[in-house]
């Protein structure tokens, strides 16, 4: 499924029936919770340690995310930074947040090792950073390296050997910057 702007969760209060968990207390679908258990491994056998940070989310627990970021950086910052409940690829179970490399949920992830790794083998796990630089225009949000979105290994690997860089892009979908309405 692709969830953005212009496509929401259905039913606006979706909630994956086979979440597992994988580590710090967060959970994703059970596909997609192998695959990151698996990324994580080899990362950590390169010697890089990289965390789960936030994964599945509720619509309910968006929805105070979202508050929390209208409050902290105002309607239209919130907007670029924050999913309104029932938009969010986290309440796929399918996407999750990374840490490493002392930063956690910030755009300083792109220039430590473990996000530089993030960036160049999510593919073969199936993950896709799916908030690229560059891409608001299409997704709706600023650059999120910390971001991944579970595609599996087959679109993963064709998005990025063709350098193809949203979801949007690849399916032939409407661009997604703002609500509909
Ligand atoms: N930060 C991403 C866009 C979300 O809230 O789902
Ligand atoms: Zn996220």
């Amino acid at each position: 499924m692709v969830v953005d702007k212009l496509r929401s969760l259905a039913p606006i209060d979706y909630r994956p029936a086979d979440l597992v968990d994988v580590g710090g207390g967060y959970q994703l679908r059970s596909e997609a919770a192998r695959a990151m258990t698996e990324m994580l491994a080899e990362a950590a056998a390169a010697g890089l340690v990289i965390s789960v940070e936030s994964a599945f989310r509720p619509y309910d627990h968006q929805q105070r995310l979202f508050a929390n970021a209208v409050a902290r950086f105002g309607e239209d910052g919130a907007e670029q930074r924050s999913a309104r409940p029932g938009f969010s690829e986290h309440q796929t179970g399918l996407a999750a947040d990374l840490g490493g490399g002392g930063c956690h949920i910030e755009s300083c992830f792109a220039t430590t090792a473990e996000g530089q790794w993030v960036a160049a083998n999510a593919h073969r796990f199936g993950f896709l950073v799916r908030y690229p630089d560059g891409s608001q225009g299409i997704t709706g949000y600023k650059f999120e390296p910390w971001h991944v979105r579970y595609v599996g290994v087959e679109l993963a690997t064709e998005l990025h050997d063709t350098g193809v860089a949203t979801l949007e892009d690849f399916f032939g979908l409407p661009a997604a910057p703002e609500y509909a309405g």
